[in-house]
């Protein structure tokens, strides 16, 4: 088991195809629109950083996993974006980016919220804004995350590959489960994975001690209302 759990090369070479652009990107590219330095936090691939990364814009993907920050630096058009391995403590307090990012759930996997948003803070100019989205924990998903419902089979670049999940640990909004990957060598490869699920009130609190003081959390990406019913939390916190 490795820390990592983007740490396996064969399985980042299927992320792409398991998580393509959709409503997401559209939303992030919608915030960009008139943007001149976007940070991608928590970057993986760079699919949607690759994307930000239009002429006159400078954009900066950062993320902690060596494979998924290799994969991105090795695809066509990553030349345009300044990579930088690292987590929160890598950004750089320069205080004139207009935007920050943060797709795919990032911020779910980040133990120290407060601190993340601090330093994301310092890296924006006064108006620049932080957006994010965080699965709504009223949903409970982890209860559909069953080996028995997440098992699935398929045949990949790498062969025939059997997946499934396997919850270990829930408490206090903190989710811990084994994501297993067995390919044709037999070898059950298991990736640890911890999410955060915070409230919409978790998050407000920790984005107002780090000096956003407009923030909005809609349900959905076209600004549905926050109900229990709504799948994700997305969130734009202007500083
Ligand atoms: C589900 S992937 C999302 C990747 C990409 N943003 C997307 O939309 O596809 C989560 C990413 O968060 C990164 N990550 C994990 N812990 C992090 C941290 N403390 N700070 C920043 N990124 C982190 C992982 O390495 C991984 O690339």
């Amino acid at each position: 088991m490795t820390e990592d759990p983007y740490g396996d090369e064969q399985l980042v070479e299927l992320y792409d195809l398991d998580n393509p652009a959709g409503e997401d990107h559209k939303y992030y590219l919608g915030l960009a629109e008139g943007t001149h330095k976007v940070v991608d936090f928590g970057c993986g691939t760079g699919l949607l950083t690759r994307s930000l990364a239009v002429p006159g814009r400078v954009v900066i993907g950062v993320d902690p996993s060596t494979t998924m920050l290799g994969y991105a630096r090795r695809q066509p058009g990553a030349d345009a974006v300044t990579w930088i391995d690292g987590d929160h403590r890598a950004v750089e307090p320069t205080g004139d980016l207009d935007l920050v990012v943060s797709s795919g759930n990032t911020m779910m996997h980040v133990a120290e919220q407060a601190a993340a948003v601090t330093a994301l803070a310092a890296a924006l100019r006064p108006g620049g804004m932080l957006a994010f989205e965080s699965r709504n924990p009223a949903g409970r998903a982890w209860l559909q995350w069953t080996s028995e419902a997440t098992y699935g089979e398929r045949d990949t670049a790498a062969g025939h590959l059997k997946e499934w999940l396997e919850l270990t640990e829930v408490g206090d909004g903190r989710v811990v489960f084994d994501a297993h990957n067995v390919f044709p060598d037999g070898h059950d490869r298991i990736y640890r994975n911890v999410l955060y699920f915070r409230s919409a009130e978790e998050i407000t609190a920790d984005l107002r001690a780090a000096g956003f003081t407009d923030v909005v959390i809609d349900g959905g990406w076209h600004g549905e209302p926050l109900t229990d019913k709504a799948p994700l939390l997305v969130v734009r916190a202007t500083k």
